[in-house]
């Protein structure tokens, strides 16, 4: 299913251990808004994001809005630990914490279930049955709807995956114009940058052969290609910035709706998650579905090789 996620990562306030402050819910329930009025009904979470603070943010929003858990669904991830003066940043995907902090997560929520969990990022020690079973349970109790992983590649779905009885739902990975390794690695094939292409190897195709919704983080390539460059920025990256523009003109569409077209249009029915928390920001992402299906082939590719700064092999 192709469509917009929003991304919670901007609300709450600071990265730090304080109170959620009312200027912080004030301001993600502006941001939440917008997203809805854009049509986005997708919330993506994680328990780390402002050290909890997006969470709680999200919920007290909920809380004004009685009725707006039943009309949106949330996802959040675990699995990374943050560091902190006396604790390493670390990955802990054993199921003793999976149950845990997903069950915190829905405290900070003020939920009684998630429709989605996933799983943050690979941790190299990581038991696969152990997780699945935490995750199955989490399930069977109605706590979480469904399951998914984040960053994760191919082989390591798979193997997750044969100790499951319920099929990963999504894989969240970071995806856009400017971190187009998915891109690279299926035209690369058979070249001798093939080897070069930052993307695990055939991750896409495994989402889309067994149903997995692919979700794109980092899909505004941070405002790179829609208005963050300094107006005196040099090379490939102004010189797609200055195409997004002239598209956009072209395409009767914002500069945001031509760099997440762009992802859209690809096959694999990519769900874009978008970070900003600029309502008006947020709302010039809403028609990027209609630019994808308006895109012709050629623009999709002048933008590629502009942004990869060479022509296709
Ligand atoms: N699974 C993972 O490992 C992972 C990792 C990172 C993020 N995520 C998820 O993906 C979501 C999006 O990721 P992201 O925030 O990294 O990527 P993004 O959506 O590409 O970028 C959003 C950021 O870029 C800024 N921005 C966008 N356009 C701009 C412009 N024209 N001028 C100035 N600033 C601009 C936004 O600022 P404003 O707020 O001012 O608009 C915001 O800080 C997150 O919210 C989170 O839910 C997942």
């Amino acid at each position: 299913m192709s469509e917009l996620v929003y991304g919670c990562m901007g609300l709450g306030g600071d990265w730090d251990g304080e109170e959620v402050t009312v200027d912080a819910v004030d301001a993600a329930e502006r941001a939440v808004l917008a997203a809805l009025d854009a049509g986005m009904t997708t919330f993506d979470h994680a328990d780390i994001y402002r050290r909890g603070k997006a969470e709680r943010a999200f919920g007290l929003v909920l809380q004004r809005h009685p009725g707006l858990r039943d009309r949106i669904r949330i996802q959040t991830k675990v699995g990374i630990t943050l560091p902190t003066d006396d604790v390493v940043g670390h990955y802990d995907l054993s199921g003793e914490a999976i149950r845990g902090r997903a069950r915190a997560c829905l405290e900070r929520l003020g939920v009684d279930h998630v429709d989605t969990l996933l799983l943050h990022r690979p941790d190299p020690l990581m038991e696969p049955q152990d997780a699945a079973d935490a995750l199955q349970e989490l399930v069977g109790e109605g706590l979480v709807g469904a399951v998914g992983v984040s960053n994760f590649s191919a082989a390591q779905m798979r193997s997750l995956q044969r100790h499951l009885d319920l099929p990963l739902a999504v894989n969240q990975l970071e995806l856009s114009l400017h971190h187009r390794g998915f891109v690279e690695e299926g035209i690369c094939v058979n070249t001798a940058a093939s080897t070069s292409a930052p993307f695990p190897e055939g991750t896409l195709e495994h989402c889309r052969e067994q149903g997995v919704q692919v979700q794109a983080w980092g899909s505004l390539a941070q405002g790179r290609y829609s208005g963050r460059l300094p107006d005196d920025a040099e090379g490939a990256d102004r010189r797609t910035a200055r195409l997004v523009a002239r598209l956009a003109e072209e395409l009767g569409a914002t500069r945001e709706e031509v760099v997440l077209g762009w992802l859209m249009k690809h096959p694999a029915r990519i769900a874009p998650v978008v970070g900003s928390t600029d309502p008006d920001r947020i709302l010039a992402c809403a028609g990027a579905q209609r630019v994808a299906a308006s895109m012709s082939r050629e623009q999709w590719y002048a933008l590629l090789t502009s942004a990869r700064g060479a022509g296709v092999p």
